[in-house]
């Protein structure tokens, strides 16, 4: 049998539900580029979700959805704040620099994946404001939960967006495991959120079991009137929309995002217990979500490599396991007691 795959959420399938929901979708001529009945459900739906009026823009991917929301909240001469291991610095090849003309982002240092409010405070304060050499500050980009597997409490959330929003800058929220976050805590997506200062999320939806759909959740009006032409510009607003649409109604349908989220949250937690637990293995951050950093010992990558479980070594023994909705106990436990003939 083949063993489940734990080199990232992206390999999962589609869940049962998405896939129902883009076959009812199908149901002769609609009318296109967001004008369908179920795109405009959508944006009610989502209303609902986050107790609020906001604007949703479905777009294909995480990254699109990030680059967009930046363009809309700092001129090309601004600065974006981010942690030095963010997605957007890390792993988008300057699409947020490309996509907002230009600004620069700034990387912090960051613990576990977070930055704190000193960091920011201090890199505000050598900023350089006023002096026409520096880029000025315009936004923070928080990722939650983090690319280091932890979460930002909404306490933090809270204190980053107050003092971003004392400076005058926007707060963007990368969501890519959002769902894993809210799941993880027990906090809703309006406390999450615009409850704590963040101006734009991006909503992930592709690593938690839709096909290929995340968005753009906007919370200010202002904001979203500039993404409507952004968004088209970037090749972003699709005519059969129906079929993304779907997807995103279909995941925060009766609370399937979380539930789908929650699984992958129980399992990771399980692998980091097992794996915490073995000789020679170092587990390297709090598992909060669905992702487990540790440092193995070449033999053990190289083993559980050997027997198809999607093990890399990301240098010097460090390896990223990642847990979708679709791993089960028996997964985790095959994985565990492979790597105990490892250890
Ligand atoms: C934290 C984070 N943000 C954004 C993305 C971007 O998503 P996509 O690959 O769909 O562009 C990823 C994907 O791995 C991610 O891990």
């Amino acid at each position: 049998m083949a063993q489940a795959d734990f080199y990232s959420d992206n390999v999962a399938p589609v869940a049962g539900a998405v896939l129902r929901a883009i076959v009812a979708a199908n149901a002769g001529p609609a009318a296109g580029y967001g004008a369908d009945a179920v795109s405009q459900r959508l944006q009610r739906r989502f209303g609902d979700l986050f107790e609020a009026e906001v604007r949703v823009f479905p777009v294909a991917t995480g990254t699109a959805a990030n680059a967009l929301s930046l363009s809309a909240l700092t001129p090309p001469y601004g600065a974006v704040y981010c942690s030095s291991v963010a997605h957007i610095h890390d792993s988008e090849c300057g699409a947020a620099e490309f996509f907002t003309g230009g600004a620069k982002l700034v990387p912090l240092p960051e613990q576990d994946g977070r930055v704190s409010v000193e960091t920011l405070r201090e890199a505000i304060a050598g900023a350089g404001v006023g002096r026409p050499q520096k880029v000025q500050p315009a936004a923070l980009s928080l990722t939650q939960g983090t690319e280091r597997g932890t979460v930002y409490p909404v306490p933090q959330v809270r204190a980053l967006c107050d003092l971003a929003h004392e400076h005058g800058m926007k707060v963007h929220m990368d969501g890519a495991r959002f769902a894993n976050a809210a799941a993880g805590m027990g906090v809703s997506a309006a406390d999450l959120t615009w409850r704590a200062g963040v101006d734009v999320l991006s909503f992930g939806a592709t690593k938690n079991g839709a096909m290929g759909a995340d968005a753009i959740v906007v919370f200010d009006p202002a904001i979203a009137e500039a993404l409507t032409y952004r968004c088209r510009r970037a090749g972003q607003v699709f005519s059969k929309m129906r079929f993304v649409s779907a997807q995103l109604e279909a995941i925060v349908e009766g609370g399937l995002w979380l539930d789908l989220a929650g699984q992958a949250n129980r399992m990771a937690a399980r692998l980091g217990s097992g794996l915490g637990r073995l000789q020679g293995v170092e587990l390297l951050h709090p598992v909060e979500i669905n992702e487990v950093f540790v440092r193995m010992p070449p033999r053990m990558v190289e083993g559980l490599r050997a027997r198809g479980f999607g093990v890399v070594d990301r240098g010097g023994g460090i390896v990223r396991l990642v847990t979708a909705f679709d791993i089960a106990e028996g997964d985790v436990d095959a994985l565990l007691d492979a790597a105990r003939t490892l250890e």
